[in-house]
């Protein structure tokens, strides 16, 4: 099985990359299921169901939210139809949404998980002990374990990777919009990566534009932070091949495209 996930999608600009991108991607690839972070999708924070729907349509066969669930109040009228939307499962009891999700493709079942860090965000439930519990279920019905963990310190994504070391497929780490190096295969066969990085505006501070960044860094005011609407884009993923007994990881690899990182189909 070849998964191929896309990181955090950041308003037009990401959907459109992702317009354009996904079927030459997949042309070049060839992945078995295609999966996307959607948390910044609608206008840099939150999800529609216009959007959702749209990612299914141009091939996504899951979207995976975050910190920025709730943000889009449109959400609460769709997620508990949204078959394949997978908000964290860390969320308080009672919320919304599902925290893991299970799809066929061909004679394969995956099982997609999505959890939320605590350090530098909101107090919420354990997802270490989320993951837990949730890798418990997913095992009674298949060896394909899929993790996106929605979170801020590189300490707390490490240690998550290395807490699900050999239980999963692959650990990603989504949230912080800036593609790290640190790809690997994890010594008992999960994949992992810190984070995947984000698809949308390239010159920009993680998808916002500078200007206001820069402002708010120099003169400590209030500014309004809007996502850059025009200029260069770039799309992040992660390519993650699994051995099909084992559900292990065999091959992890990052994909870049942007202008400095040009795609060759
Ligand atoms: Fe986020």
């Amino acid at each position: 099985m070849r998964i191929l996930f896309i990181g955090d999608v950041v308003s037009t600009p990401g959907r459109d990359m992702v317009q354009q991108y996904l079927p030459q991607l997949k042309a070049k690839y060839g992945p078995t299921v295609t999966i996307i972070n959607g948390e910044n999708s609608a206008g840099g924070k939150g999800i529609t169901e216009k959007i959702y729907r749209q990612f299914l349509e141009w091939g996504t066969q899951v979207v995976t939210l975050g910190n920025h669930a709730w943000h889009n109040k449109e959400v609460f009228e769709f997620i508990d139809h949204a078959k394949y939307l997978v908000r964290p499962a860390n969320f308080p009891e009672g919320n919304p949404g599902q925290g893991i999700v299970f799809i066929k493709i061909n004679q394969y079942e995956l099982a997609i998980i999505n959890l939320q860090g605590r350090t530098f965000l909101p107090s919420i439930d354990c997802p270490f002990r989320k993951a837990d519990e949730l890798v418990e279920i997913a095992k009674k019905r298949t060896p394909y374990i899929f993790v996106d963990f929605h979170a801020e310190a590189t300490s707390e994504k490490q240690a998550l990777g290395w807490y699900l070391d050999g239980r999963v497929s692959a650990v990603v780490g989504t949230h912080t919009h800036v593609q790290t190096a640190d790809e690997r295969i994890l010594t008992n066969g999960t994949a992992y990566i810190t984070d995947v990085g984000m698809t949308g505006p390239y010159d920009s501070v993680l998808g916002v534009e500078k200007e206001a960044v820069l402002k708010k860094f120099l003169t400590e005011m209030p500014v309004r932070f809007e996502v850059v609407k025009d200029g260069r884009n770039q799309l992040n993923s992660v390519l993650i091949d699994l051995d099909p007994k084992t559900g292990l990881a065999t091959k992890i690899q990052r994909i870049i495209i942007n202008d400095d990182h040009p795609f060759f189909s």
